[in-house]
């Protein structure tokens, strides 16, 4: 049944039409979105990524063959429309459509394709379940919320793009078929055929090739990035992504973020139509922790965590005062006007909740509007103790407030969590806002205790802050790095540092990651070289398209904003990859398979 075009040329797109387009001859092209048979006159919703318009099929003016044509319309065909654009009725005025003025009277038709019956909804609301939407793709694509969503990252891009191009940057491919990069995931790896038993490693990220473009003297590089970590897939996580990624010569840390928060602007000005208030609001990581219990805080609502150890220590309550002997911290929020809302269930459910943080209990108390009090520990309390607490706290009638005692970071990390999560549940949070900040002077090491040793916290190429140099050897947890998050409403968005340039120091900081000076040469000693041949200081940062598309659409899920996505499990559904390969492709790899059931 499929038809060629024969010559027949668009003159537009479907949505594209309005009043003022009433009485021109128009070809259009497109989907069936559906068919509405009223017997003698057929209305037609002809779908393309502009939008949906009206086609009418009449068979007082249509002759038989075209008119019957139409009848065997369904829905998904390809057409091609020939017709007039007429003003509708005011009785048949659609206001819930933007062509909802107009429709096209069809006068001549062609079928370019039929289609079978698809296995899901073409619709955006339709509630198919998602295995079989992302299996096929090519049709959930069809629907105007996605298309929108493809349509806008292409804006947004594009938007970047400029920005970049505007203030100096040079866009530089870097290759895909490299080396493990260190970003704290692992790698996917490529094995090769010319060098048998050898592998190349797909790029984390483009990070030590950009820093090589700095010592080739490129001084200002940006890049759309495919990225690839092989970690456990969640909604803010692909194993493959984008980044914008930018580094930059001759920089301090603030330049840096002046660069970055111009092509911040550039895109909620093509995305959203708004300006940003520059320069972005900052918050040191330290700051971040003691008030948000997050290093990429929400700033949507306050709430914000108090730590009221010394209060605390001698209130008779013995879990507070053991901790506070012990060294541990007692930090505290206070809900306001959540008292009511909170019924014995839901405190219950609260406790649950900050456990899977790994904190031993939650303290509770609320003082209803009648003035009952109720609490999991006010009569432990002393009164005073009590008093002091409550005005602390900014507790009166109609609050609740909430405790927890444990490890400084273990303590204020799960009290984060419980201020989102009671941030949610009382619909504190404004969903159109967009708060952006940034986040400085994270520490440079983190302690892993699996491996008994310290990691980078952002990669081992952060350079640390000159006053906390001395501190490397005698107290390296203590550094502070030359590092800054960017957070829109508690994502994290992007991250960046000022970067070591020095051969010396470079090398002393694998030393403090573990490596022998044997292994930190075999794994990096192209880079330890360069930085011996005139490194200038550099800096850059590097943030995550998808995500940001993600808040700018106000999706949850990374899956909406990207065309093909790897689903929970890094399966591709569509095409079902990973697949076996073909017993010769082995052969020629030299490749073993030694799977385990
Ligand atoms: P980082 O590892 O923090 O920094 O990554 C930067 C940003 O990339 C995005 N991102 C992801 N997006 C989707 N899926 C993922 N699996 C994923 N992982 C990261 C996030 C993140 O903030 N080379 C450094 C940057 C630098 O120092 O210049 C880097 O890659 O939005
Ligand atoms: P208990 O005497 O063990 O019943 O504890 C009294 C209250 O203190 C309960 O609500 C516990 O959940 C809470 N609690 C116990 N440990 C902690 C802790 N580390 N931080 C905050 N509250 C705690």
């Amino acid at each position: 049944m499929a038809e060629f075009l024969n010559g027949w040329k668009r003159t537009g797109m479907c949505a594209e039409l309005s009043l003022q387009d009433v009485g021109k001859e128009v070809l259009l092209m497109g989907w069936v979105q559906r068919v509405r048979n009223m017997g003698g006159i057929i209305f037609v919703w002809l779908r393309d990524r502009s939008g949906i318009v009206q086609v009418v099929f009449n068979s007082d003016t249509l002759n038989e063959e075209t008119y019957a044509l139409a009848e065997s319309l369904r829905g998904e065909y390809v057409l091609a429309v020939r017709g007039a654009v007429a003003k509708r009725d005011d009785a048949a005025v659609n206001e819930h459509m933007p062509t909802g003025h107009i429709e096209v009277l069809a006068s001549e038709l062609r079928v370019l394709n039929a289609a079978e019956t698809p296995p899901i909804y073409i619709e955006d609301d339709a509630k198919d379940n998602e295995a079989v939407r992302l299996k096929y793709r090519y049709l959930d694509l069809r629907k105007p919320n996605l298309q929108q969503t493809l349509m806008l990252r292409s804006k947004v891009v594009n938007a970047i793009r400029n920005y970049m191009d505007s203030q100096g940057f040079i866009e530089t491919e870097t290759p895909i078929l490299t080396k493990s990069t260190p970003e704290g995931a692992r790698d996917f790896v490529v094995p090769s055929r010319i060098h048998p038993g050898e592998c190349y490693a797909l790029p984390q990220s483009p990070q030590i090739y950009k820093q090589l473009l700095m010592v080739a003297g490129m001084d200002r590089y940006y890049q759309v990035a495919r990225c690839f970590r092989d970690e456990d897939n969640r909604a803010d996580r692909q194993p493959e992504f984008s980044q914008l990624d930018l580094e930059m010569s001759f920089v301090e840390p603030e330049d840096v973020q002046h660069i970055v928060e111009g092509a911040f602007n550039s895109v909620f000005k093509a995305a959203k139509g708004m300006e940003l208030n520059l320069p972005l609001p900052r918050m040191t990581w330290k700051n971040a922790m003691e008030n948000y219990g997050s290093d990429k805080p929400d700033t949507r609502f306050e709430m914000k965590i108090k730590t009221v150890t010394d209060l605390v220590q001698h209130s008779g309550f013995s879990v507070f005062e053991k901790a506070a002997e012990d060294g541990q911290i007692v930090c505290a929020i206070t809900a306001k006007g959540a008292a009511d809302h909170l019924s014995r269930k839901d405190m219950d459910a609260l406790s649950e909740f900050v456990k899977t943080y790994h904190v031993k209990g939650l303290a509770w108390y609320a003082q209803n509007q009648d003035g009952t009090v109720r609490s999991s520990f006010a009569k432990f309390f002393t009164e005073e103790a009590m008093d002091a607490l409550r005005k602390e706290m900014g507790c009166v009638v109609g609050d609740a407030m909430f405790l927890i005692a444990d490890k400084r970071l273990v303590a204020l990390t799960a009290m984060g969590q419980l201020r989102l999560k009671l941030g949610h549940q009382l619909n504190l949070i404004n969903k159109e806002a967009f708060n952006l900040l940034w986040i400085t002077e994270f520490p440079l090491l983190e302690w892993n205790e699996e491996n008994q040793r310290y990691v980078a916290a952002h990669h081992p190429f952060t350079m640390p802050m000159n006053e906390d140099f001395e501190m490397m050897d005698t107290a390296p947890e203590k550094v502070r790095a030359k590092s800054y998050d960017l957070v829109i409403n508690g994502i994290e968005m992007g991250s960046g540092s000022i970067r070591i340039h020095a051969s010396d120091l470079q090398e002393r900081m694998f030393s403090l990651l573990g490596f022998t000076h044997e292994e930190a040469w075999k794994r990096f000693g192209f880079l330890l070289e360069a930085f011996k041949y005139g490194t200038p200081p550099h800096g850059g940062f590097a943030f995550g398209i998808d995500r940001l598309m993600m808040i700018l659409t106000g999706r949850e899920n990374l899956r909406d904003v990207i065309a093909f996505p790897k689903a929970q499990n890094a399966s591709c559904l569509m095409m079902d990859t990973p697949a076996a390969i073909q017993e010769d492709q082995l052969k020629t790899l030299k490749l073993h398979f030694d799977i385990e059931e």
